[in-house]
């Protein structure tokens, strides 16, 4: 329907999912506020890890209870923090000790994450992170933990990044390699100029070509500091105004968010979204062509914040009834005038038109233009499946006024969902 700029991966399911769970797990989970932690407070790896590493132990981490909880609310891919800035692995990696089963918990936790949300339908992702404030060679720039330190000059001659390099090539190769089909590598993030690091630091090209060889189906994302050798672009904690283009094409693109303001476990972080906000928000993806992968930190005892599995479960109560105003659905095609107050999605399969009503209008919903006009031809509320009638007395003709278009008559008062939608059946 819409001229798509094809990567190299396999997009077709990624582009019909709509939504995602993001996983932010790691060491920081136990100081429990924020996973810039080791930046925001300067913590040198001696502290870190001793406080830590030495006790990081989820005794409920139960990852086929999280895979039931993101599947009731209605995700179909989930997408992992392998390794985060802090540079702890959460999977049994042979190129470092700084790994997961050398802590108290002993455990992949990886391999056991992708078992059960594989055996759950779901497709994988695995996030990675390029930057890395463990490892003895990557070098002090400005987000390191130890950018203030009084002999960083000296430090960092000691450091080679050509090792480094070496290292996060290899544990990409592992992570490709050691845990079956992977759909979606997640790489973060490069920051080129002064006291940053970009493609030339991580040799992007090449461990592009490494990931494309070993994975060739896997989409990638946009992080690595390459113009052109991506499969989907990633706005964070936004809302593109409009479906991304390059070269007159469509992007696939996916939105990463947050309940509140921090990705990893933030005990004390008050800003948590509300789920109705959240709802809209996926459906404003989806009505602009693009997917959101929804963050969840996970606690140190290896468990989904209650917070989160609040408004995972209301989300979930909205997804059963409206899932087909969100999967396999797009932006709508340009002759239908969005309706005041609404959203529109389509599934072009089905050849069918979602109007999501943000705000409920008293009696009627005017469908202005002449898409409309000729080509609605029944319409229904999806959640209870109840038709809505399409007014065509004088009264109504008159709400239309000189303009043509359809005009819907609707319930009195808002159905109890948290955004009702209706669906029209076009001809
Ligand atoms: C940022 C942050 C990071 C988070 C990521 C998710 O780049 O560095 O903490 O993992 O965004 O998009």
């Amino acid at each position: 329907m819409y001229e798509i700029r094809k990567g190299k991966g396999d997009y077709e399911w990624f582009i019909r999912a709509k939504f995602g769970l993001f996983i932010h797990w790691g060491l920081y989970s136990l100081p429990a506020r924020h996973e810039w932690v080791r930046n925001r407070e300067e913590i040198p790896n001696e502290i870190y890890d001793e406080k830590y590493f030495k006790r990081f132990n989820p005794d409920l981490y139960n990852p086929e209870e999280w895979a039931k909880i993101a599947k009731k609310a209605g995700m179909k891919y989930a997408v992992i923090t392998t390794k985060h800035h802090e540079g702890f692995c959460l999977w049994d990696s042979k190129l470092t000790d700084y790994k997961a089963t050398n802590t108290p918990c002993k455990r992949d936790l990886l391999r056991d994450f992708v078992e059960a949300f594989r055996k759950e339908g779901f497709k994988i992702g695995f996030y990675y992170s390029l930057i890395d404030w463990h490892h003895p060679h990557f070098t002090i720039d400005r987000f390191h933990p130890l950018r203030n330190h009084p002999e960083k000059e000296k430090l960092n001659k000691e450091r080679d990044m050509a090792k480094y390099r070496e290292y996060l090539h290899g544990q990409i190769r592992e992570l490709l390699t050691e845990y079956g089909k992977i759909d979606i590598l997640w790489a973060d993030f490069s920051y080129p100029g002064p006291d940053g690091k970009g493609k030339n630091d991580w040799n992007s090209e090449k461990l592009v070509k490494m990931i494309r060889e070993l994975q060739p189906h896997i989409l990638l994302n946009n992080r690595l500091d390459l113009e052109d050798e991506y499969d989907f672009v990633t706005p964070e904690q936004v809302v593109p105004n409009e479906w991304p283009e390059k070269d007159g094409k469509k992007i696939i693109w996916e939105s990463c968010q947050t309940f509140s303001g921090s990705w990893g476990y933030h005990r004390d972080e008050a800003t948590w979204r509300d789920t109705e906000e959240i709802i809209k928000t996926l459906i404003d993806c989806v009505s602009k062509g693009g997917n959101l992968l929804l963050n969840v930190g996970p606690t140190a005892r290896g468990e989904f914040d209650y917070r989160a599995r609040e408004r995972l479960e209301k989300i979930g109560e909205w997804m059963k009834y409206h899932f087909s105003s969100i999967y396999d659905c797009t932006k709508a095609p340009e002759e239908f005038k969005i309706p005041e107050n609404c959203k529109l999605t389509y599934n072009p399969e089905k050849n069918r038109l979602y109007v999501h009503i943000l705000s409920w209008p008293y009696k009627f919903l005017v469908l202005e233009g002449k898409a409309y006009k000729e080509q609605v031809e029944y319409a229904q509320l999806l959640n209870d499946g109840s038709e809505i009638k399409i007014g065509t007395d004088e009264w109504h003709k008159k709400q239309l006024g000189e303009k043509e278009g359809k005009i819907l008559t609707l319930p009195p008062f808002k159905p109890n969902v948290a955004v009702p939608v209706i669906e029209l059946f076009l001809k």
